[in-house]
Parts: C-alpha cells; sequence; structure tokens
C-alpha cells in the first residue's frame, strides 16, 4: 500500500490576481503530465510581499508565480538568480534551489519567443524586429529577443528616454539595437516582426507609429490578449498584414516554463491555449 501525500504546493502572487488564469493552466498541464500539484492565487498586500514569500516556502510550497506589482521586488529579495532574471530585472518563477535559497527566474521572454519561433512558426534569427513600448513588459523580453540573434532590434517608446534606457543597458550586445520615438522609427523597410509590449491596447488606445513598418509578411504580436482582437491587431490587419497574433500564446508558454522549472516536465502550451481561447469569447 503506499502512502497518500498531499499534492506539491505552488501559487501565484499578484495583487490584484483575482482574474488570473494561471491557476487554470497550471492544473491543466498538471493534467496532461499526470503531475500532482496544487496551485492558488493570492492576492497579497502591496507591502506584505516578502513575508508572503518567506512564509510560503517556510510552510513546504515548492514554487511561486509572480505578477504585478511584485516582480521586481522577488528578483531583490533572490538570493540567486537564472540568466533571463539577471538580463530583466525581474523574477516571475520562484523555487527552492537544492542549497536552500531562493531562485528567481524570468518566463516570460521565453514564453513570448517560444510562442513566434515555436507554435507560430516564425523566424527571430536575422530578423528586423520593432518593439513598441520600454516598460516592465519589454524589459522582461528583450534579453530573450536579442538571444535569438536578430539583424536589427528597434525599441521604439513614446518616451524616448525610457527606450534609450533599456537600449543603453545591453551596449556590447552583437545585434543592431536602437532606441528611438515613436515618430523617428526607420521605415525604408517594413518589419520582419512588429511586437507591442506597450499597455496601449489595454486601455484601448492605438499607438500611434507609421504605416509602412507593417507590410502583408509582417508578422504583428502584441503582449496582450483579449476576447476581441486589440487596437494593435486591427490597426495591422487594416495595413494588410495577414499574421497578426495576440499574447495568449505568451502567457501559456511563461506558465509552461515555469512548470518545467518546477517540476522538470514539459507541458503542451497548444490545448491549453485552446481552453482558454474558448473561455476567452
Ligand atoms: P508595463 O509593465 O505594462 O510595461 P509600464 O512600465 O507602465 O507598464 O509601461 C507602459 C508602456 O506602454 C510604456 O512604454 C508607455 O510609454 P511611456 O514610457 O511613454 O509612458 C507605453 N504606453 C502606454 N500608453 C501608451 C499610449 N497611449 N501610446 C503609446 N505608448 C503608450
Amino acid at each position: 500500500m503506499t502512502a497518500t501525500t498531499d499534492p506539491d504546493r505552488y501559487a501565484v502572487f499578484g495583487h490584484p490576481v483575482r482574474h488570473s488564469w494561471s491557476p487554470l493552466i497550471h492544473a491543466e498541464f498538471a493534467r496532461q503530465t499526470g503531475e500532482r500539484i496544487d496551485y492558488q492565487a493570492e492576492e497579497i498586500p502591496t507591502n506584505g510581499f516578502p513575508a508572503a514569500v518567506r512564509r510560503f516556502f517556510a510552510a513546504g510550497g515548492r514554487g511561486l508565480n509572480v505578477t504585478l506589482p511584485f516582480k521586481e521586488e522577488a528578483f531583490g529579495m533572490c538570493e540567486s538568480h537564472g540568466e533571463r532574471a539577471l538580463d530583466s530585472g525581474a523574477a516571475n518563477t520562484l523555487l527552492l534551489d537544492p542549497e536552500g535559497r531562493l531562485y528567481g527566474e524570468n518566463t516570460d521572454g521565453v514564453g513570448l519567443v517560444g510562442d513566434i519561433c515555436e507554435r507560430l512558426g516564425g523566424r527571430l534569427e536575422g530578423a528586423r524586429v520593432l518593439v513598441l513600448g520600454a516598460g516592465g513588459a519589454v524589459r522582461g523580453v528583450l534579453g530573450e529577443i536579442l538571444r535569438m540573434r536578430p539583424a536589427l532590434v528597434v525599441v521604439a517608446n513614446r518616451t524616448r528616454a525610457r527606450a534609450q534606457r533599456l537600449v543603453d543597458e545591453r551596449s556590447g550586445h552583437g545585434a543592431g539595437l536602437l532606441a528611438c520615438g515613436l515618430d523617428e522609427i526607420p521605415v525604408a523597410t517594413p518589419f520582419d516582426w512588429v511586437v507591442n509590449g506597450t499597455s496601449a491596447s489595454l486601455g484601448g488606445k492605438v499607438v500611434t507609429i507609421p504605416d509602412a513598418v507593417v507590410a502583408a509578411e509582417t508578422g504583428c504580436y502584441d503582449m496582450v490578449y483579449g476576447a476581441q482582437p486589440t487596437r494593435f491587431m486591427s490597426w495591422c490587419r487594416e495595413r494588410g498584414a495577414s499574421r497578426v497574433y495576440d499574447g495568449l500564446g505568451m502567457l501559456v508558454g511563461q506558465a509552461a516554463e515555469s512548470f518545467f522549472l518546477w517540476r522538470g516536465v514539459r507541458p503542451d502550451p497548444e490545448p491549453v491555449i485552446e481552453l482558454l481561447r474558448k473561455r476567452l469569447v
């Protein structure tokens, strides 16, 4: 007879976190892979994050996801870091390493790049990539985009200085990497990929950029998602782009990478993306 043990405990900490899809995504991953886990969403007071993390692991918790507004604070309290967390100064995945130290990694970039290159069949190597925005969302993925060795990455932001700061942090990187304002985007040739990492779509606003950045074959990716195409997605389609995607695949992809770091098993994002897509409509 085998002893019955409680499933390993995981959670996402955020504020707010009520609408998080993560518990559903990880429950689906667990079902798919036969792993026994319990995964909850917990809303943490904005001044209580470090104490909540310590309590969770002291009580035997195995891993955490961290979402807004705690990703930088999570990075700061980790005693060891993955390469991608170091790239971005933010951590969305926490666990205890074999020495019992708090380890943080950031899986957002892998989520985005995996979605583009594996699920959507895109190619970033040698590509000309335009990234819109220079806030936390872009900081979290820029290192991973650069790791794919694109020919050119232009980071364009409404506030040019923020884009410049992001680019300066990565000076010495092999790929061509430029910062500019939204009205200074070089448009001699359309981009291969345009990734919207601004929060404009969340407010139903469109980012004002030149029409010529997009052509029929440009891959257009909005890092946010919703039941309806975002304003950015509609804008791209109106300019003839046919490969236009939202960030649902990135959401599931970053979760899959967290699951892999915790369990050593890689779930298949596709059926979970399909399930969420149905729930969105
Ligand atoms: P996040 O963590 O989502 O990245 P953030 O750090 O507040 O949030 O960054 C929001 C990003 O969206 C910024 O790049 C912001 O541009 P500014 O740096 O100029 O503020 C961009 N953004 C938000 N609303 C926008 C709009 N209506 N048009 C263009 N850019 C917008």
